[in-house]
């Protein structure tokens, strides 16, 4: 199959400030209200060819896994740990032609998930990690504070039986197990007034919906009216803390990074959009780590013999993360926190040595 998108070489991986185009053939960032945050980088990364397998670890609304089943005559294996996102993609085309499988689980599990499909090894993986804007958009599941829904916040949906939605954390844990909660997932300065504030108020009336917590932050955070007008909603933080620590989030991603490394054949490529500098400082140490970054030695005596930097099991095109054009900031202003960061997998044998 002739890719519809001209692949950027991934060893430059130079993107012009106007960024390659997301409307381009095969490439449509936006479909059904969603949009695809820098989705030409993503195909540019991966440049799927014929025969190969990828693996889209945050399935959504399936806009990556269509673009990257698109370029080539390959297979895509989308994860999604979300029923209603299963439920959507039973009506796309290359679902319907069996080219994209998904399967229901989280990608911290794609190993065993992409084994009991018959899969060992793949070309290439993809994260887009967080919450979907069809997600936050349902004020049912919980995730917004701007609307009122009940406070759930569980990716998996509100019947899971993994774990537990955030206000059984907001109701039930102490005081500050709440606070660093909230200071740990959210960097929230104010967590241990918040946290107090939680503990006096449930005693009369447990919380049970986004805008009672939304209120009582909204409380005690008094935020002074920014002169550009671009206040952030004082409970932006705090709801950011308990999604993240509700669907442990950061464990997640560390699995699928230590995941990735295993199912990746040499040449495989690595593509990972965080919206988050907690989610970006892993990716970041990970392939740091484990493109034979660290430990550090330094000039004077180095500690990092050069044979050890060959055996390291990836290799970065760029060590810096990649932003989303200014063209996407402005179609997508949900893009101008994004960052992407890119690996290739070498012949190197695995850190934690090959999975049975
Ligand atoms: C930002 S959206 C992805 C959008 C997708 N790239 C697209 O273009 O349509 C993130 C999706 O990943 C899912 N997700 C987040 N963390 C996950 C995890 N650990 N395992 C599986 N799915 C996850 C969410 O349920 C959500 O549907």
């Amino acid at each position: 199959m002739t890719p519809l998108f001209s692949p950027l070489s991934i060893k430059g991986l130079v993107f012009s400030s106007e960024g390659p185009s997301s409307s381009g053939p095969g490439l449509n960032a936006q479909q059904d209200g969603h949009y695809s945050v820098m989705l030409p980088e993503i195909i540019a990364v991966l440049t799927p060819q014929d025969n190969e397998v990828f693996v889209d670890g945050t399935f959504g609304a399936g806009g990556y896994s269509r673009a990257i089943a698109q370029q080539a005559d390959c297979k895509v294996f989308g994860i999604d740990r979300d029923p209603t996102a299963h439920a959507n993609a039973k009506k796309l085309p290359e679902v319907i032609t069996g080219q994209i499988s998904t399967l229901a689980g989280c990608f911290g599990d794609m190993q065993s998930l992409l084994k009991q499909a018959g899969i060992n090894k793949v070309d290439g993986i993809t994260l887009d990690l967080g919450v979907s804007s069809m997600q936050l958009d349902q004020a049912e599941r919980g995730f917004s504070f701007q609307e009122d829904g009940p406070l759930d916040m569980r990716m998996d949906g509100p019947n899971s039986d993994q774990r537990p939605p955030a206000s059984h954390i907001v109701n039930t844990y102490d005081e500050k197990e709440i606070a660093d909660i909230l200071y740990k997932y959210g960097e929230e300065k104010k967590s241990r007034l918040i946290a107090r504030a939680i503990v006096t108020d449930r005693v009369e009336k447990p919380f049970e919906t986004t805008l009672q917590l939304a209120d009582l932050i909204r409380r005690i955070i008094r935020q002074k009216p920014r002169k550009d007008g671009k206040n952030i909603h004082p409970a932006t933080r705090s709801f950011q803390a308990l999604r993240i620590f509700v669907n442990d989030e950061l464990g997640e991603l560390e699995r699928g990074l230590e995941a990735a490394e295993q199912l990746l054949n040499p040449g495989g490529r690595l593509a990972i959009v965080s919206f988050h500098s907690l989610e970006d400082r892993i990716v970041k140490n990970f392939l740091r780590e484990r493109s034979g970054g660290t430990p550090q030695g330094s000039r004077h005596s180095p500690t990092v013999e050069p044979a050890a930097l060959c055996k390291a099991p990836f290799s970065l095109p760029t060590k810096k993360a990649i932003a989303p054009s200014d063209k996407e900031c402005n179609e997508n202003p949900r893009s101008r926190s994004a960052k992407l960061r890119v690996a290739i997998r070498t012949d190197a044998p695995c850190t934690q040595g090959e999975a049975a």
